[in-house]
């Protein structure tokens, strides 16, 4: 069943209030629940249908009187009155039988739930859709120590709790949390004087885990007050750590859950990387109460008005905790390893999409990160103040309704005066615009000329121009800025801009800051690229060049058998050696494209990319830059040594990401003898993780490898470092037997998400490894698909991403991809999560 945007009907009935009751058993849990319904007097559809599925219906009444409801698989429907009512039922649910996570479930022996998109019908028969807002009261019953719903608490005694949410919600921001549980707390004052009771719940022996968290939710808290003006509404905000769980976290109202992996934290156990995401995700998740709880979608298609901005607003939290131009930076890394080959590929989808069988397969990199973009280009195209404004009239107008894409642009439209019509595309039309430039200069006069189209992607052949804001700036030769960053407004296929009055023909810098999610197609010199990766002044843009320069090298090499380029790799010793830049920004030089991107620009020439041969000349271009550097390389693995207690601020992080750019090329020269003594000698994982991955690509690092895994065998998360940095680092012909021998593991397990991807999501990122030409690493993946898909519909769905790009390949490979996606889709009993995505990715 196809599900269409166009056809939303609101339902037919309020819901003035939700009381229920849980009595947790681990096998038989019964809910009871208490539904005030109020039919709606000018509804179009007045059926009374309660979604509700895998429930036993104990018995039901209306009014105090038992009723008979027509029960299916999907849910219920019963004759009601026309007036108030009250609707009770008794259900039975089997939380220990849960494998799919969603709904109520367990974990490590807790209760816990995850209702996002549609998992609250697995808890009780209710109008599941996010348009149906109501206040709940919950009532816990169960011999756990801890007992948590959404709200406020309102009394708890021996074997009970109950919770009241003054603030109307939709079905999926209801939570429950129970288990035996140990609270990290902290209190802080609101903006306007209001007290709330900060916790963090974790399991016994996490506690010393939950600092960094806390703090990042002080942090996130005040952000929202000072930049939004929002405040926080509740006396309490509850975050509880849970080890199996889909996604990275859930905004629940004052319940987050998480994903352990997403809060945990501890110098000893975290890299950087992890403590920058977990700051990023607390954040993320406290900023939806206000943009998704109080103002949240009226239908599951309008999931970017929540998410996109959500989105948007994390990446402002972090630029200013952080880096900015790191952080932009890192998003356009992101944007275009997973997003563009999802607009480019068979799962390509608008923004916001307009058809969808299985909801949950559209928490996408489109929906969350391109959606993100737009909101930025609005705000670069309105300005500022502007933005802020009408986010104050978002606010105003909209708190506690359920909205939707016109909503949003209306508000922007109505405070800024602006007609948005062509803006809108970037919410309806997929797929990623090429922009070409040409340039023409002639008696002080300087011409831009663009040309803009987008690819059709399925379902739709044609697109419009869209609204891109193009921020330029031009330079003289000498390094000196003649125009400071302008945004020009394309709105025509193509366009012309003009500068006058130029003493000589400038150096232009364009799409300064990634200012829309385009792919930027222009010929340029060699000498052009390396003038602004050393003279640019936008970051981003002297970033990029040097990203340019590095894939034309590589591409060169794989194409053309060429040797690395000489002037490349002046360029970046250059840069290294440059202790007046950023440590931050010379690790982001110093990154080499992922060989999946340099297979896309190959394939986007026309040539069918060869993993092997993409990996080799990795393999050959770095162990060429460490012999250009082998002199410095031993002095600047020493200054960029980090000092004193561990600490993850952004100014160490961009330190140890340098330090870590130089061992990996030390490593290359010195036999392993620096990661090894590293090895030895970190005081925190991120160097411990970084020397291991250095030696273990060096096929040197079996000792350490054994070592790490006795020293962390107790730490789930961290055994996942080391499941996936086996996979992740052997060499392309081994990584599918790697993978394969691990799946065998005894701490191998298919109920904990991220071990399950810490092996085979690590397989697929390999990769050479991954496209292994006879076809090993591909069935790999197909065979714990199909075996994961009987368990967990969700997390396989989404890891059949990983074929997305299949039509990049050689017939052969093709060939493979394809009867190993027909072997899934032929699987007897498949989820329709799984059905659908691979029979997307065939179809196109
Ligand atoms: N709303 C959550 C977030 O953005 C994501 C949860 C989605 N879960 C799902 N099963 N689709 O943080
Ligand atoms: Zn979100």
């Amino acid at each position: 069943e196809t599900f269409y945007l166009k056809d939303y009907t609101p339902f037919g009935f309020d819901v003035a209030q939700v009381e229920l009751t849980f009595r947790l058993a681990p096998e038989a849990t019964r809910v009871l629940s208490r539904i005030t319904f109020v039919p709606k007097p000018d509804a179009a559809d007045r059926r009374f249908f309660l979604h509700g599925e895998q429930l036993s219906l104990i018995s039901a009444r209306i009014d105090g009187a038992p009723v008979t409801p027509e029960v299916t698989d999907t849910g219920l429907t019963c004759a009601v009155p026309d007036q108030r009512f009250v609707w009770e039922s008794e259900v039975e649910i089997n939380p220990r039988a849960n494998t799919a996570l969603e709904g109520l479930y367990m974990s490590n022996g807790m209760y816990c739930t995850q209702c996002e998109a549609e998992g609250f019908r697995k808890i009780t028969y209710y109008p599941d859709r996010p348009d149906v807002m109501s206040v709940f009261s919950v009532r816990i019953e169960g011999d756990e120590k801890v007992l948590l719903s959404n709200g406020n608490p309102v009394d708890a005694g021996a074997g009970f709790a109950e919770w009241h949410d003054p603030w109307p919600k939709p079905a999926y921001l209801f939570a429950l949390v129970a288990g035996d549980l140990v609270n990290h707390s902290d209190r802080m004052t609101t903006q306007s004087g209001k007290d709330v009771l900060l916790n963090i719940w974790v399991r016994p022996g996490d506690e010393g885990k939950c600092d960094f968290g806390m703090e990042a939710l002080k942090k996130s808290m005040r952000w929202d007050e000072q930049v939004y003006g929002r405040e926080y509404d509740l006396d309490v905000f509850n975050i509880v750590a849970v080890d199996d769980f889909n996604m990275g976290a859930m905004e629940n109202k004052g319940l987050n859950i998480f994903n352990s992996s997403c809060v945990l934290a501890s110098p000893e156990t975290s890299t950087d990387s992890n403590f920058e995401r977990i700051e990023a995700i607390i954040a993320h998740e406290y900023f939806h109460n206000w943009t998704g709880n109080r103002i949240t979608c009226r239908d599951w298609f309008q999931l970017c008005l929540k998410e996109g901005l959500t989105v948007y607003r994390d990446a402002q939290f972090t630029a200013d905790m952080r880096s900015a131009p790191v952080k932009r930076i890192e998003d356009a890394i992101d944007l275009r390893a997973r997003q563009f080959p999802e607009d480019n590929g068979p799962l390509a989808h608008p923004v916001r999409p307009e058809a969808f069988q299985e909801i949950n397969n559209f928490y996408t990199a489109t929906v969350y990160e391109k959606g993100a973009e737009v909101i930025g280009m609005l705000k670069r195209l309105v300005g500022d103040a502007a933005y802020y404004k009408a986010l104050d009239l978002y606010f105003d107008r909209h708190d506690g309704q359920a909205c939707t894409i016109e909503d949003w642009l209306t508000v922007f439209e109505d405070s800024t005066g602006r007609d948005l019509t062509q803006f809108k595309n970037w919410y309806s039309q997929a797929g990623t615009p090429r922009l070409k430039v040409e340039e023409q200069f002639e008696n002080g006069t300087y011409t831009l000329t663009f040309r803009q189209t987008t690819p059709p992607t399925p379902g739709q052949p044609d697109k419009d121009p869209k609204l891109i804001p193009i921020a330029v700036g031009l330079l003289s030769p000498d390094g000196t800025e003649v125009v400071p960053t302008t945004v020009l407004e394309m709105t025509q296929a193509e366009q012309s801009f003009v500068f006058e009055g130029l003493s000589g023909k400038p150096i232009p810098s364009i799409l300064r800051d990634f200012s829309a999610p385009v792919i930027l197609q222009r010929d340029t010199s060699t000498q052009e690229r390396a003038f602004l990766l050393a003279h640019d002044t936008d970051p981003f843009n002297r970033w990029d060049a040097g990203r340019e320069l590095a894939k034309s090298a590589r591409i060169a090499m794989v194409r053309d058998g060429a040797s690395p380029d000489r002037d490349y790799l002046d360029a970046l010793s250059l840069l290294v050696r440059d202790d007046t830049l950023d440590p931050a920004f010379r690790a982001l030089v110093l990154a080499p494209p992922s060989e999946s991107e340099i297979a896309q620009a190959l394939a986007d020439q026309g040539v069918s990319p060869d993993p092997e041969a993409i990996h080799d000349a990795a393999e050959t271009f770095a162990q060429t830059l460490a012999q250009t550097l082998s002199d410095s390389l031993p002095r600047l693995f020493a200054a960029t040594l980090v000092d004193g207690p561990y600490q993850p601020d952004a100014k160490s992080t961009g330190l140890r990401a340098l330090n870590s750019r130089i061992l990996s090329l030390l490593t290359r020269i010195d036999g392993g003898e620096a990661a090894a003594q590293q090895f030895e000698q970190a005081d925190n994982m991120t160097v411990q993780s970084t020397a291991l991955a250095c030696l273990l690509t060096a096929e040197k690092g079996e000792t350490q490898s054994r070592a790490f895994f006795e020293q962390w065998q107790h730490d789930r998360l961290v055994m996942d470092k080391w499941f996936a940095l086996k996979v992740a680092t052997a060499r392309p012909d081994r990584a599918p037997a790697v993978a394969q021998e691990l799946t065998g593991h005894p701490l191998f397990t298919m109920t904990n998400p991220n071990r399950f991807r810490a092996v085979l999501g690590a397989l697929s990122m390999n990769h050479a490894g991954f496209h292994q030409a006879d076809g090993s690493g591909y069935r790999l993946l197909a065979d714990q698909l199909i075996a994961l898909d009987a368990l967990n519909p969700q997390t396989t769905a989404r890891m059949c991403t990983s074929f997305q790009t299949w039509k990049r390949y050689d017939d052969a490979r093709q060939d493979l991809i394809r009867s190993e996606l027909s072997r899934i889709k032929a699987t007897a009993g498949l989820s329709r999560d799984t059905n659908e995505m691979v029979s997307r990715i065939l179809d196109a």
